[in-house]
């Protein structure tokens, strides 16, 4: 299928600078053998330290948030373009805490979508359900409109670099996982959902990653399953040993 495998940690507001460094460098260090693509999304205030401090490794560094205009009076915001201009790549876009607790909802997200890839940021576009709304039947539903939403207006074209994670709200920091089958389900649906927007072709090509409560532990299980690329992990990416045993799945013994 030709997919990469993408290992993302999402920091969210955790470390300082001296532990996001100390951190890299540790990472760094045991990457040389790794066949991952290994993305560290870090707090805006580092960005432009950690970009510089990632250049020749495999690292590459993400936002967690950017506004959706070029420029403007929007206190306290950060534009796709000034991440670009301090050697940013890739940016998350539409994190269930960005959406439950900042209210952020899918034509926001498409917004921020377009503009990512109007300055050639790579999206990582996050949707997923509730636990009240898998409970109620209605996951397809959700996960179907928050795709029709966030990719409005958008072709397999502009869409080339981006990467998709699903990360179900009950399973992201509550220790709660889903089984690999349930996640496998998940990006078998996801998958089709874009296949009936953006084609076929494109639904083949695009790395599906999955996120909530990834640990050593349940790693290689869920990258065991054909339609999970990769993970993007919150709590277990702050602590680089777990993180790095994250990266190595394929050759971690059980744990
Ligand atoms: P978690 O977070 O791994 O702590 O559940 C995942 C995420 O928020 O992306």
């Amino acid at each position: 299928m030709g997919r990469p495998t993408i290992i993302a940690g999402n920091w969210k507001m955790y470390k300082t600078l001296e532990e996001a460094v100390i951190f890299v460098e540790t990472l760094t260090a045991s990457l040389v053998d790794s066949q991952a693509d290994v993305i560290l999304a870090a707090p805006s205030v580092h960005l432009a330290f950690l970009a510089k401090a990632v250049e020749g490794t495999k690292i590459q560094i993400a936002a967690q948030n950017m506004h959706e205009a070029e420029e403007g009076a929007f206190t306290g915001e950060i534009s796709g373009g000034m991440l670009k201009d301090i050697g940013i790549s890739t940016v998350i876009l539409g994190h269930s805490e960005r959406r439950q607790i900042f209210l952020e909802n899918d034509a926001l997200v498409n917004k921020k979508l377009k503009a990512a890839l109007a300055v050639d940021l790579k999206p990582i576009l996050c949707i997923g359900e509730s636990f009240e709304e898998r409970e109620s039947g209605r996951m397809e539903e959700v996960l179907r409109s928050q795709l029709e939403g966030s990719l409005e207006g958008l072709t397999s074209d502009n869409l080339r670099q981006m990467v998709l994670a699903y990360e179900p709200v009950w399973a992201i920091g509550t220790g709660k996982t889903a089984t690999a089958a349930m996640a496998q389900e998940a990006h078998v649906f996801c998958r089709s959902v874009i296949g009936k927007i953006l084609g076929q072709d494109f639904a083949q090509k695009i790395p599906i990653l999955y996120g909530g409560s990834v640990k050593p532990e349940n790693v290689k299980s869920l990258m065991d399953e054909s339609d999970i690329d990769g993970v993007l992990v919150g709590g277990a990416s702050l602590d680089v040993i777990s993180f790095n045993q994250i990266v190595h799945f394929d050759v971690l013994s059980e744990v």
